[in-house]
């Protein structure tokens, strides 16, 4: 179908968090914060409706963008009807908290061990502040602090720095945000020429999705037309036990970069091994024309990238074409995900006991086929793979008795006793609404 027939995607209306072009480099910040007092609540509502911007341009002019979203529990305190309520996405009205065991945060991931109070029903509204430099950030985070202050019955209970590198690497050294579906009507480029544009209504909702039909939006239509699920996860990056586990088992430094590598799917520059399966190359890892421009099909075994390298369970393009019974298109994702804390210096093999990882964030109009399918089907649990006891090397929530397959000849090589590389210090289901919604949820008058 051509373009033009397409619904047009409501740019104005839709916020900038899903398809909005980032910068590069920019630094961030996110802020949750609690609503005691519903009046407050809703006039915090008016003023960030005000500010937040969308994914038409970037509104300030300067490439800073302000997005918002609400988890469950902020649309109950800013007293949304009940049948409103419950036209939610039942995984969204559950929170991630319920869902933990199914994601696979056990252990030192579960929710007892959390950053409160991330997982709790004191998180109702979630900021995202993004900006090329620090003085516009601050200048944006002050439009924000306006909109709080003087508010009694609004706190900030919790607020996070991040940042993107220049270079776009992140804490485990490589390149990140390189694959990345497009949006019908975004106007935002693909980044592979394999992929064509995904129908708008698996990221937004109000519009048709890959079915064919309408994606279940919430009511009334005024709430959930151009909004969109967010998934927000703090994950910590054990980076000195990774970098020891491949020191432990390489023979050199270059074997450790091609373990590495084996893992996630991408050399640390971002070059693919689909592309690049022997060596890295810098200059194909930094070409945003080349870098995403390969499928599976022609390796099916992985001798060129493992079938469970990250990056491949994530999304493993034409490689699922023969099963038939999975339609890879129906499990893509937005991904804006983005680097906390300070690198662990170059060469360390000691942790140095700092904060550091990645704040994991999903946008989607389906938490469940897309986010949570991904999550746990493809990334935990690799049955699809013909591997049932091998989960994603690098982001999957090993305990030291699974290992990875590298498919190679004469023989495969097995990295045993994996442990976790990933720890969730916690994370939300949010709904990041259009601007109208916005104005709808600060005019309740429930
Ligand atoms: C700390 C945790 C994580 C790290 C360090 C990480 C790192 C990476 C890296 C280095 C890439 C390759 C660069 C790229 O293709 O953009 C990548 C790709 C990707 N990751 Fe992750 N990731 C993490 C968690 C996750 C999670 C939790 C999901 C989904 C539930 C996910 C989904 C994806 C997807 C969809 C791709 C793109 C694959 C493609 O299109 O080729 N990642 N990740």
């Amino acid at each position: 179908m051509p373009e033009a027939t397409h619904p047009e995607l409501e740019l104005d209306d839709i916020q900038a968090g899903a398809l909005f072009e980032r910068p590069s480099p920019y630094v961030g910040r996110y802020l949750m914060l609690r609503i005691a007092d519903r009046a407050d609540g809703r006039e915090l509502v008016r003023r960030l409706h005000r500010i937040a911007t969308t994914s038409r341009t970037n509104d300030s002019g300067d490439d800073t963008s302000l997005t918002v979203a609400f988890t469950y529990h902020g649309l109950e305190a800013l007293g949304v009807p009940r049948q409103s309520l419950d036209s939610f996405a039942p995984e969204f009205r559950e929170g991630m908290k319920a869902r933990a065991a199914l994601l696979g945060d056990v252990g030192e991931s579960s929710p007892e061990h959390w950053e409160p109070p991330l997982g709790s029903a004191d998180v109702h509204v979630a900021i995202a502040a993004l900006s090329p430099d620090a003085a516009r950030l601050e200048a944006a985070a002050e439009k924000a602090r306006r909109a709080h202050t003087e508010l009694p019955g609004v706190e900030v209970v919790w607020r996070q720095d991040c940042y993107q590198l220049a270079t776009g690497r992140t804490s485990f050294g490589f390149k990140d945000g390189i694959g990345q579906p497009a949006v019908e009507g975004s106007g935002r480029p693909s980044t592979s020429p394999r992929e064509p544009s995904l129908k708008a209504g698996e990221i937004i909702l109000g519009y048709p999705d890959e079915t064919g039909e309408l994606p279940p939006m919430p009511t009334p239509e005024v709430l959930g037309r151009n909004g969109t699920y967010v998934v927000f996860r703090k994950l910590h990056t054990k980076v000195a036990t990774y970098r020891r586990y491949l020191r432990n088992r390489a023979a050199s430094r270059d074997e450790e970069d091609l373990l590495g590598a084996k893992m996630v799917g991408r050399w640390q520059s971002g070059a693919p091994l689909a592309l690049a399966p022997d060596h890295d190359e810098p200059e194909l890892g930094a070409d945003a024309r080349r870098n995403n421009d390969f499928v599976f099909g022609d390796d099916p075994r992985g001798f060129k990238c493992p079938v469970g390298a990250h990056a491949r369970r994530a999304n493993p393009r034409d490689a699922m074409d023969q099963d038939g019974s999975v339609d890879v298109r129906l499990h893509r994702m937005i991904r804006r995900g983005t680097s906390y804390g300070p690198m662990l210096p170059q060469g360390a093999l000691e942790d140095d006991g700092a904060d550091r990882g990645i704040i994991f964030v999903f946008a989607g109009a389906h938490l469940k086929r897309q986010f949570e399918f991904v999550k746990t089907q493809w990334l935990n649990d690799g049955i699809f793979i013909g591997a049932p006891l091998e989960k994603d090397p690098l982001v999957g929530p090993n305990d030291e008795s699974s290992g990875f397959t590298i498919p190679r000849r004469p023989i495969r090589r097995r990295l045993q006793n994996l442990p976790p590389f990933v720890v969730t210090r916690g994370g939300e289901y949010c709904f990041a609404p259009g601007l109208r919604a916005m104005r709808w949820l600060a005019e309740l008058d429930t």
